[in-house]
């Protein structure tokens, strides 16, 4: 059985994402089922910022997302590469950072109340496997702050994807 989280009262976002880090390392590093990973970080997230979408896209097909483990409203089951956010992200193997959704051309509406949105890939051997994808209901609600620790999430989980 796992321990219950632990998360700094009061802390900054960066606080919290500091006093996480470790603990998703811990809960992932002997597990070696990336989708139970995904469903415990998905499931730390939320709790930690209370978000209002976080989860996973994974690449199951040449240039087709399927919506993996995840907390927060339904959503999209099938994302192409070349559709949205995240197909953008796919197709651009790097971390993309939405401030407002309605200004970027093709942002697909899973939630009307998503207003800002961050999508870090996991690239392994040059193709784009897997996405997290985060959407706020705050327009500019993410920077590379958010940036710097998702990415550091996803590394942990590349070692059991
Ligand atoms: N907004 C995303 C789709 C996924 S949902 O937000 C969960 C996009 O434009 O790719």
């Amino acid at each position: 059985m796992a321990d219950a989280l632990h998360l700094p009262q009061g802390g900054t976002r960066e606080d919290i994402y500091k006093a996480i880090l470790p603990q998703i390392a811990a809960v992932t590093g002997s597990v070696d089922d990336a989708i139970a990973n995904m469903a415990n970080i998905a499931a730390i997230l939320k709790q930690a910022f209370n978000f209002h979408w976080v989860g996973f896209y994974r690449t199951t097909a040449p240039q087709t997302l399927t919506l993996g483990p995840f907390q927060g409203p339904l959503a999209c089951v099938i994302i192409p590469f070349a559709r949205g956010v995240c197909g953008a992200t796919a197709t651009r193997k790097e971390t993309v950072i939405v401030p407002d959704v309605e200004k970027f051309p093709g942002h697909i509406a899973c939630s009307s109340l998503s207003r800002s949105e961050i999508v870090v890939p996991l690239v392994i051997n040059g193709e784009t496997q897997l996405l997290l994808d985060v959407d706020s209901d705050q327009v500019d609600d993410f920077s590379t702050m958010d940036q710097y620790y998702l990415e550091q999430i996803m590394g942990l989980l590349k070692r059991h994807y």
